[in-house]
């Protein structure tokens, strides 16, 4: 009996430790260990003895227990005063905040250049780089410009809301900004909308193509309140005069169309997007003219397939042309930019270089200071 009684007092604590709230713990606690103290006093004086320093330790004990509920209680409420999610797998649950990320300097643009090139290669996706799906998200957010009435262009990058990010045009594209968004957490001060830009240009560089002149100053509109009316990218299925009305209205010259329209040196089309299907070159992740010499010196004939309209080469059958592509061959004015092209690189390169970085700057407020084109 004698030793039994501490042993006990000690159990009594552990259990109470376990199961009780603190308030009921204390007081449970209390009363048991007293019973049992002064049970074991009757006992014997050594028993007594041992009881009472026993027992000093338990207060110690208790000192430390209940120092640390409240430290703990201290330590949750401030958890639970900082922020709690609403909504995910620990909603209402307070989590230790994650570290911040890690994130560069505002205005450090070759570091956002230096994200864009580590993640453009990737074995599984089509030819092997994400490069010309960047061209396409940059061409797309910019090529929405109207001159007449100074609305849409890059500015605002507003594909982000419906119906732009609905538009059968752009079809695909979410894959392009997904692909950005830890681009844009490790740099979190660019625009959307020169991250898109800047995201067609770097592509474009690091796929050996040339220089785009190009500068930050976009600003991310908060809605889709600016959205224009769909309807204001090319058609593959129409020919000359289409184009001419879609470029025109951008402000661009018909020598600038034909430029353009060398980026389909890169790329290819898919059934789940376009409809179309093919590349129209055999290296679609080297920017290069090769685009104007396919178009140039092949037989296309029509493709036999459930498919839209489209041409493929007669020769393998491998590659392919839209009927828009076709249609620089069939103006006069046009083909005279396609045989140059198609002999003197350099001169694409040049024209290219030009007309994109003129069509991502399209209705971009740059501030007063910023006006002349730079390279960042
Ligand atoms: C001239 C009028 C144009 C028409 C009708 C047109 C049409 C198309 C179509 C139908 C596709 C296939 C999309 C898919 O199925 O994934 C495509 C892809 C592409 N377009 Fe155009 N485009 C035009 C101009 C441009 C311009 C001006 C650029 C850039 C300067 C451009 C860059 C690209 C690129 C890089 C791809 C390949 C995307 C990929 O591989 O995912 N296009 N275009």
């Amino acid at each position: 009996m004698a030793s039994t009684a501490p042993r006990l007092a000690r159990l009594g604590s552990l259990l109470a430790r376990q199961a009780a709230p603190a308030s009921l713990l204390q007081q449970q606690f209390r009363t048991f260990s007293d019973k049992a103290a002064a049970e074991a006093a009757r006992a014997t004086p050594e028993a007594a003895k041992a009881e009472s320093d026993s027992w000093g330790k338990v207060r110690a004990f208790q000192v430390v227990l209940f120092g640390g509920l409240t430290g703990g209680l201290l330590y949750g409420y401030s958890l639970f005063t900082s922020q709690v999610p609403q909504t995910g797998p620990i909603a209402g649950v307070a989590a230790v905040p994650p570290p911040a990320p890690k994130t560069s300097t505002p205005g450090d643009y070759p570091a956002v250049r230096s994200s864009i090139a580590a993640l453009l290669d990737s074995p599984d996706w089509d030819d092997g780089s994400y490069g010309p799906l960047l061209v396409r998200l940059a061409w797309h957010s910019a090529g929405t410009y109207d001159k007449a009435t100074g609305t849409g262009g890059s500015n605002g990058a507003t594909m982000r809301f419906s119906p732009e990010c609905e538009w059968g045009a752009n079809a695909g594209l979410a894959a392009a900004r997904k692909l950005l968004e830890p681009v844009k957490a490790e740099h979190p001060w660019i625009s959307y909308a020169d991250l898109w830009t800047l995201a067609g240009v770097v592509a474009i560089e690091e796929m050996g193509g040339p220089t785009i002149p190009w500068r930050a100053g976009r600003v991310d509109h908060p809605d889709g309140q600016k959205i224009v009316p769909d309807g204001r990218l090319p058609d593959a299925s129409q020919g000359a005069k289409h184009l001419r009305s879609i470029f025109h209205r951008m402000g661009f010259e018909d020598r600038d169309i034909v430029a353009l329209s060398g980026a389909h040196t890169l790329g290819r089309c898919h059934t789940d997007r376009s409809g179309f299907s093919g590349p129209w070159t055999n290296a679609p992740t080297t920017f290069s003219n090769l685009y104007f010499q396919e178009l140039l010196n092949n037989k296309w004939r029509k493709k036999k397939w459930d498919g839209p309209l489209q041409y493929e080469d007669a020769k393998t059958g491998t590659l392919m042309m839209l009927p828009s592509d076709l249609a620089l061959l069939g103006d006069r004015t046009f083909k005279k930019w396609v045989s140059l092209y198609a002999k003197d690189q350099d001169a694409f390169f040049k024209d290219f270089s030009v007309a994109f970085g003129k069509l991502l700057e399209l209705g971009v407020p740059f501030p007063e200071e910023q006006q002349q084109p730079a390279t960042a």
